[in-house]
C-alpha cells in the first residue's frame, strides 16, 4: 500500500515536471496566463515566441536523420513553433512500393514535433518531383486511383496531428502561366481540384494549401495562373485554405521582388490564408528577410513563416549559406533582422483586423500528452473578433490556458474564450481522469 502511495506521488511529481518543461516549450510560458495588456510584454526573445505575439508561426524544416543531434535539436526546439519535415513525407518515402505506406522517418520529425510542443506543416502529398518509380509507369485511370489512395493513406495516418497540408506542390511551369507537364497533369487538367477534395474528406481539420516557388510577384505569369486557379477554386467551393510561397529566392532566377506583399495581399483577398513556406536566400542578406517578414507581417491572413533549414550546412544549397544560424549555431545578421521585425509587429493584433460578422471556425490540434493531462493548441480563423465555447466531458478540467482571455465554469464544464492579443492560436491544458478524449468546440464571430 505505501509502495502504491509512494509510486503515484512520484507519477504526480514526473508529470508535474513534464507539465512545466510542456509550458517552456511551448514557447509561451503558462506563468505568463492570463495576460490582459500584451503592449505591456517584454517582446519575445525567440522567433517563435515573437511571431505568437501577432498570432503566427515560425517554423523551419527538420530533417529526421539530425534528430540525433542535439545542437540542431537545441536550437530548433527554442526558436520555431512550427516544423516541415524536409524529406520525409514526399511520396517516394511514404509510399515506396504502391499500397505499402512507410512513416517510419516522417513518424520521427512528428513524433518529435509532438513531444515538443511544435505544430507540422505536411509536405507534399501530390510533387511531381520526389516520385517513386511505381508511379511514375501508371497513366491514365489507374494513375488517378493511386492518387487519390496516397492521399488517403498518408493523410489517415496523421488525421489530428498536421496544421496544414501542401495537398499539391509545383503544378504550374516556369515562365508561363501553363501546367507543369507532368505525370499527374497527363491525368486531366481536374487533377489539383480532385486532390483537394479528396484531402478535405481525408482529415477536415487540417487546413489545406497549394504550394509553389517563383510566385512571389504580382506580374509573373506564373503568379497570375496560380491566383486564376485559387480564384476558381474559391468561387466554386472547392476547397482550398491556404496558399504557400516558397520564397527560394536567389538574385539570378527569383529575386525578392518589391511587390510580394501585394501578392500576399490579392490572394488573401480571395478567402484564403498565405503563407511563406520555404524561404532561404543567398547569403541571408539581413534586409531582405526582414523585408519578407515584414510583407507577412503587413498581411492579416499571412499566418507565418517557415525558413528551408536551421543551419547553413544543414540547407539543401548549404553552398550559398541562405538560412539565420551559421554552422557552429550562432545567430547571423539575418536572425537579429528577422526577430526585431516580428517584434516590431508587437502588441498581437493582426495588422488590418477583420470587422466583426461573418463566421469563424476553431480547429484542434492535440499536443503534448501525459498520464493526467493533455496540452490543445486552438486556432480561429475566419474572425478576429470571437468568442469560442470548449465543452469538455464531466471527468475532465481546464488547469490552464495561454495566449487568450478564458473563463472556466466547473459547473457547466465549459470553457468560454476570447482573443487575449495573441490572434488566433492560443491553447488549453485539460486534465483528465484516464479519458483523453477531445472536446467539443464551437467558435461565434463577437
Ligand atoms: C528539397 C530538399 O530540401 C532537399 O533535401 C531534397 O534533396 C530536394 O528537395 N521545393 C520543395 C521542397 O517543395 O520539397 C524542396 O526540398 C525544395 C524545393
Amino acid at each position: 500500500m505505501i509502495g502504491r502511495l509512494l509510486s503515484s506521488s512520484r507519477v504526480i511529481r514526473r508529470t508535474l515536471v513534464l507539465g512545466a518543461v510542456a509550458a517552456l516549450s511551448m514557447g509561451l510560458a503558462m506563468a505568463e496566463i492570463p495576460r490582459a495588456n500584451a503592449a505591456a510584454d517584454p517582446p519575445g526573445t525567440t522567433l517563435g515566441v515573437a511571431a505568437a505575439l501577432s498570432g503566427r508561426y515560425f517554423g523551419t524544416a527538420i530533417n529526421a536523420s539530425k534528430l540525433g543531434d542535439t545542437a540542431y535539436t537545441t536550437i530548433t526546439g527554442r526558436e520555431f513553433d512550427m516544423v516541415t519535415p524536409e524529406n520525409e513525407m514526399t511520396i517516394d518515402a511514404t509510399e515506396p512500393w504502391q499500397g505499402q505506406f512507410v512513416f517510419t522517418n516522417a513518424d520521427r520529425v512528428v513524433d518529435w514535433a509532438v513531444r515538443n510542443g511544435k505544430r507540422v506543416r505536411g509536405h507534399a502529398l501530390l510533387w511531381h518531383s520526389g516520385q517513386p518509380q511505381w508511379l511514375l509507369t501508371l497513366s491514365g485511370a489507374a494513375l488517378r486511383q493511386a492518387m487519390t489512395d496516397h492521399i488517403n493513406g498518408v493523410m489517415a495516418h496523421y488525421k489530428g496531428k498536421i496544421y496544414a497540408w501542401d495537398v499539391v506542390n509545383e503544378a504550374f511551369a516556369d515562365g508561363s502561366g501553363a501546367r507543369r507537364n507532368s505525370n499527374f497533369q497527363r491525368t486531366g487538367d481536374d487533377w489539383i481540384e480532385a486532390a483537394f477534395r479528396t484531402a478535405r474528406a481525408a482529415d477536415p481539420a487540417a487546413k489545406l494549401c497549394y504550394n509553389d516557388y517563383a510566385i512571389e510577384s504580382w506580374t509573373s505569369a506564373k503568379t497570375q495562373a496560380v491566383y486564376t486557379m485559387v480564384k476558381d477554386f474559391t468561387s466554386r467551393g472547392v476547397p482550398i485554405d491556404c496558399v504557400g510561397f516558397q520564397a527560394h529566392l536567389s538574385s539570378g532566377s527569383d529575386p525578392y521582388p518589391g511587390d510580394f506583399r501585394t501578392t500576399l495581399q490579392n490572394f488573401a483577398a480571395l478567402g484564403v490564408d498565405v503563407q511563406i513556406t520555404e524561404l532561404d536566400v543567398p547569403g541571408a542578406p539581413a534586409a531582405t528577410y526582414a523585408a519578407v517578414v515584414g510583407d507577412c507581417l503587413a498581411v492579416s491572413r499571412c499566418t507565418g513563416v517557415t525558413v528551408w533549414g536551421v543551419r547553413d550546412p544543414d540547407s539543401w544549397r548549404s553552398g550559398d549559406t541562405p538560412l539565420l544560424f551559421d554552422g557552429d549555431g550562432d545567430k547571423k545578421p539575418a536572425y537579429t533582422a528577422v526577430l526585431n521585425a516580428l517584434n516590431a509587429a508587437v502588441p498581437g493584433a493582426s495588422p488590418s483586423p477583420t470587422p466583426p460578422g461573418g463566421s469563424c471556425t476553431a480547429t484542434l490540434l492535440p499536443g503534448a500528452k501525459w498520464p493526467a493531462r493533455y496540452n490543445l493548441g486552438v486556432t480561429v480563423t475566419g474572425s478576429d473578433h470571437w468568442v469560442v465555447t470548449m465543452t469538455l466531458s464531466r471527468t475532465q478540467s481546464v488547469v490552464a490556458t495561454w495566449n487568450v482571455r478564458a473563463r472556466w465554469d466547473s459547473a457547466r464544464n465549459v470553457l468560454t474564450a476570447r482573443p487575449g492579443g495573441h490572434g488566433g492560436s492560443w491553447g488549453v491544458t485539460i486534465k483528465h481522469h484516464g479519458r483523453p478524449a477531445l472536446p467539443t468546440v464551437s467558435c461565434r464571430p463577437a
